[in-house]
C-alpha cells in the first residue's frame, strides 16, 4: 500500500520496518480525539476559505462514518496505515476522494499527534479526579461511622496513641485530595492547544488557531509551533500526578493487609473481594490489597520511562516520542482501575471495632496523657513528667499490665513518691488521663483525634468537594 508519504521514495518500505515503525497497535487508543480534532480542523479550514462548504460536509459526514465503523469494530486498523492519523486520513480519502485529501492543510502529524494526546490526557485527568473524590466521598462515609471507634495510633508500626478509626481514614482522604489539587494544576499546564503549529514553523496560511483552540476546550493556543510540537511536559505531569495516586493507594493497601493479618484482626475484606489458596483450604488472601501496593511499580516505572525517553531529545519533534504513549495509557488505566476496585471494596470491608479496641490496651498508649497530666495538674516541667511517666510504665511492665490498666492507688503513691508528699492527687483526673477514650476526646486541637474535630475535618473535605 502507498504511503502518506511515499512520493520521494523509489522502494517500498521493508516488511520490518512497517512493524518497528508504526503506532497503530496502540495509538488507536486515540481515535475518537483525533476525529475530534479533525472535525474542528476542518471546520477552521472552511472558515478561513481553504475549503468549500460542500467539501467540508462531505469531510464531517465521512469522519461520522469513520467514527461508527470504529465504535462497531468494523474499522481496520492495519500496520500498512502507520499510525492513528494516517489510517483516517486514508479512510476518509477513500470514502469521499477529493475533499479527504485537503484535510491535512495547515497541519502535520506532529501537532495533531501533540492535540490528540493532550485531549486524551486532559479526559484522563478529569476521569481520575472523579473517581478520587468518589473514593474520599466512601471513606468519608466509614469514617462518620467511626469517629469513636479506638484504635491504636502508630509511629514507627509501634503502638503509639489512641485515636479513632474514622480519624486514621480522614488521613487517608487528605493525600487523595492533594491528588486531587495535583491533578487540577496541571490541567492548568495543559490549557494551550498546540494544533496549528504544523510540523514545527507554523504554517504560510491565515490557520485561525486561537478560535480552534476554544473549540476544543483549550484555553487558547500554544505560543511557539517548535515547543508545542517537542514537548510532553502535560504527559509527564500526568504521570507523576498518577505516581503519586498509586502512591497513596500503595501505603493505605499495605495498612489493609497488615490489618488483615490474624495478627492484627482489624478488618477482613468480604468474600466477594477476597482470595483463596490452591493448596490452603483455610486460606483467605488479601489479594486485592497486594495488587493495590503492587501496581505502584508500574506507575514509577512508566514515569521513568518517560523522563528518559525526552531527555536530552533535540528540538523539535523526533520519532523517539511516539513511545510517549504506552506508558501513559497504562499508568491512566492501571490508576483509573486501581482506584475503582478500591472504592467498591471498601465499601463491604468488615471492621473489627473489638480487636481494635484490644489492641488499644496493650502499650501504654495512655503514657504521654499521665505525663500531661502531670503538667496541666502540678505544673511539673514536661521533661520531668516524662521521666516520672516511665516510671510508672516500668512499673507496669513490672506487674504485666497495661499502663490504662494499673491500680490507681499504687500509681498515686510511685507520684506522691516522686513529686512529694506535699501534693494530692485527683484520682477522678487521674483515673481520666489513663482512660483510652478520654485520651483521644482530649485531642480537641485543630487536626487533632477527637470525635468532634473528626467530624469538623470531615465536613471541611465535604465542604471542598461541594457535597
Ligand atoms: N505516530 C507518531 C507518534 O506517535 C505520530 C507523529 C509522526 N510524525 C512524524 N513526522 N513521523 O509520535
Amino acid at each position: 500500500m502507498a504511503k502518506l508519504w511515499g512520493g520521494r521514495f523509489n522502494e517500498s518500505a521493508n516488511e520490518l520496518l512497517d512493524r518497528f515503525n508504526a503506532s497503530i497497535t496502540f495509538d488507536k487508543n486515540l481515535w475518537e480525539e483525533d476525529i475530534q480534532g479533525s472535525i474542528e480542523h476542518a471546520k477552521m479550514l472552511y472558515s478561513i476559505g481553504l475549503l468549500e462548504i460542500g467539501e467540508l460536509d462531505y469531510i464531517l459526514a465521512g469522519l461520522k462514518e469513520i467514527s461508527e465503523e470504529i465504535k462497531r469494530g468494523n474499522f481496520s486498523f492495519s500496520l500498512d496505515n502507520e499510525d492513528i492519523h494516517t489510517a483516517i486520513e486514508s479512510a476518509l480519502s477513500e470514502k469521499i476522494g477529493q475533499a479527504g485529501k485537503k484535510l491535512h492543510t495547515a497541519r502535520s502529524r506532529n501537532d495533531q499527534v501533540a492535540l490528540d494526546f493532550m485531549l486524551y490526557c486532559r479526559k484522563a485527568n478529569q476521569a481520575l479526579q472523579k473517581i478520587l473524590s468518589t473514593l474520599i466521598q466512601t471513606l468519608l462515609n466509614i469514617a462518620k461511622e467511626h469517629t469513636q471507634t479506638l484504635m491504636p495510633g502508630m509511629t514507627h508500626l509501634q503502638h503509639a496513641q489512641p485515636i479513632s478509626f474514622g480519624y486514621h481514614l480522614v488521613a487517608w482522604c487528605i493525600g487523595f485530595k492533594r491528588d486531587i489539587q495535583r491533578l487540577r494544576a496541571s490541567f492548568t499546564l495543559s490549557n494551550e492547544c498546540p494544533l496549528g503549529s504544523a510540523a514545527m514553523a507554523g504554517t504560510p496560511y491565515k490557520n485561525e488557531r486561537e478560535n480552534l483552540a476554544r473549540s476544543l476546550g483549550f484555553e487558547s493556543a500554544s505560543i511557539n509551533a517548535m515547543d508545542s510540537v517537542a514537548q510532553r511536559d502535560f504527559a509527564l505531569d500526568l504521570l507523576y500526578d498518577i505516581a503519586m495516586i498509586m502512591l497513596h493507594i500503595s501505603r493505605l493497601a499495605e495498612e489493609l493487609i497488615i490489618w488483615s493479618s490474624y495478627e492484627f484482626g482489624f478488618v477482613q475484606f468480604a468474600d466477594n473481594f477476597a482470595t483463596g489458596s490452591s493448596i490452603m483450604p483455610q486460606k483467605k488472601n488479601p489479594d486485592v490489597a497486594e495488587l493495590l501496593r503492587g501496581k505502584c511499580g508500574r506507575a514509577y516505572g512508566n514515569l521513568m520511562s518517560l523522563l528518559t525517553t525526552m531527555k536530552s531529545l533535540p528540538f523539535a519533534y523526533n520519532k523517539d516520542m511516539q513511545e510517549d504513549k504506552e506508558a501513559v495509557f497504562d499508568s491512566v488505566q492501571t490508576a483509573y482501575m486501581c482506584l475503582e476496585i478500591l472504592n467498591e471494596s471498601l465499601k463491604t470491608l468488615h471492621i473489627n471495632k473489638a480487636n481494635m479496641r484490644k489492641m488499644c490496651e496493650v502499650g501504654h498508649l495512655v503514657a504521654t496523657d499521665l505525663a500531661d497530666f502531670l503538667v496541666q495538674e502540678y505544673s511539673v516541667a514536661f521533661r520531668e513528667a516524662h521521666h516520672i511517666t516511665g516510671i510508672c510504665v516500668r512499673y507496669a511492665e513490672e506487674k504485666g499490665l497495661d499502663l490504662s490498666k494499673v491500680d490507681i492507688a499504687d500509681l498515686e503513691s510511685i507520684l506522691i513518691r516522686e513529686l512529694g508528699d506535699t501534693i494530692t492527687i485527683n484520682k477522678n483526673k487521674l483515673a481520666s488521663a489513663l482512660s483510652l477514650e478520654d485520651s483521644m476526646q482530649r485531642r480537641n486541637s485543630l487536626g487533632g483525634c477527637s470525635s468532634d474535630e473528626v467530624k469538623r475535618q470531615i465536613h471541611a473535605i465535604e465542604t471542598w468537594l461541594d457535597i
